[in-house]
């Protein structure tokens, strides 16, 4: 059973909360006009093609990225005057792994030490870092080189290092990335017994099927949030169309969305019932590759960019 949705946290108190917000870095604006509200205890996917924001709206939360216009706050604080407290598992391939360290101490640096004049971790921290990897599946891993690991195993390091802090908020960049099926399974389900234990979390991923199974609400990027909501409500050929540019046809099952491949081209002519039910004939792709640029949710925009405003990403 999926859990309640924001629209059913009504009551609830926002823990993340985005107003107008225009950001991205010192010369490139990425995110146009974001308003978003996440309600403390939702899971949230986020979805959109490479490049689309994913991880600058992240970062964004985190204090992280250039504010150019807008507000946001993480626990009613302002992210300019406070940097907030979460637990954030980067995207795995902007990690630098040269850099020789052990899973037990990428662990322990989520562990922040006492004083920076003790700048080492206590016994606690330690036994803290053990039970985490424990609970993990890797602790026989520990004294093992990070760079050492593979794919999946690296990721429930990284996810070690965000819980051992024990944060109330989890950011998670594409957390199953690059994992088999059972891992993924795996770690989905790991996030949602976090979920369970009231831990609000945001991950993205470009895996649309995995969350419209798993998550209770969505949020599809590209450069603005082209649409928010249940898989049922967000998993469509329209939005797909607008959030990724690229016909995908969306196939029911058991009462949930899935997107399917998109066959060749050839074969999709052929097949009555294959043509049937495909969105629209894939000669007329490139037209329909143009982004709409209206927002699902009505809203007109404040203050669009003026000329001397920072570039805008690259289409
Ligand atoms: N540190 C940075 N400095 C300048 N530009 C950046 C930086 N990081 C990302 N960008 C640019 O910002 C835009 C959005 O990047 P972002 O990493 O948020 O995309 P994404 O949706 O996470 O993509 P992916 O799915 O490939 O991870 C891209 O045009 C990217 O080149
Ligand atoms: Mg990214």
């Amino acid at each position: 059973m999926l859990h309640p949705t924001p629209h059913e946290r009504r009551g609830s108190t926002p823990i993340i909360r985005l107003d107008a917000v225009h950001a991205g870095y010192s010369a490139l604006l990425v995110l146009e006009n974001v308003d978003l509200t996440v309600m403390a205890g939702d899971f949230v996917g986020i979805l959109g093609p490479s490049g689309s924001g994913k991880t600058t709206l992240l970062r964004t939360i985190l204090g992280a990225t250039r504010l150019y216009q807008g507000d946001v706050t993480v626990r009613g604080a302002s992210t300019t005057r406070r940097i907030p407290r979460a637990g954030y598992v980067p995207q795995l391939e902007t990690i630098d792994w040269t850099f020789p360290v052990t899973v037990e101490e990428v662990v322990l640096m989520g562990r922040t030490t006492k004083s920076p004049l003790m700048p080492w971790h206590s016994g606690e921290d330690r036994r803290m870092a053990r039970d985490m990897l424990e609970r993990l599946g890797i602790d026989h891993l520990r004294k093992r080189q990070i760079s050492h690991l593979s794919g999946g195993q690296q990721q429930r390091a990284f996810l070690a290092r965000a819980l051992v802090s024990s944060p109330d908020l989890l950011l998670l960049d594409e957390p199953t990335r690059g994992v088999d099926i059972k891992t993924r399974d795996e770690v989905m389900h790991l996030l949602h017994d976090l979920n369970h234990q009231g831990i609000t979390i945001l991950m993205t991923t470009h895996e649309i099927n995995t969350v419209a199974v798993h998550l209770p609400w969505l949020i599809c990027v590209n450069g603005r949030i082209i649409a928010e909501g249940p898989p049922a409500e967000v998993i469509n050929e329209d939005v797909l169309l607008r959030t990724y540019g690229a016909v995908m046809p969306v196939i029911e099952y058991h009462g949930m969305p899935l997107v399917a491949e998109r066959p060749h081209a050839a074969s999709f002519r052929r097949g009555a019932s294959a043509t049937e039910g495909a969105p629209n004939d894939p000669g007329t792709m490139t037209e329909r590759h143009e982004h709409g640029n209206h927002s699902p949710r009505g809203r007109s925009g404040r203050a669009a960019h003026g000329t001397d405003g920072p570039p805008h990403r690259d289409a």
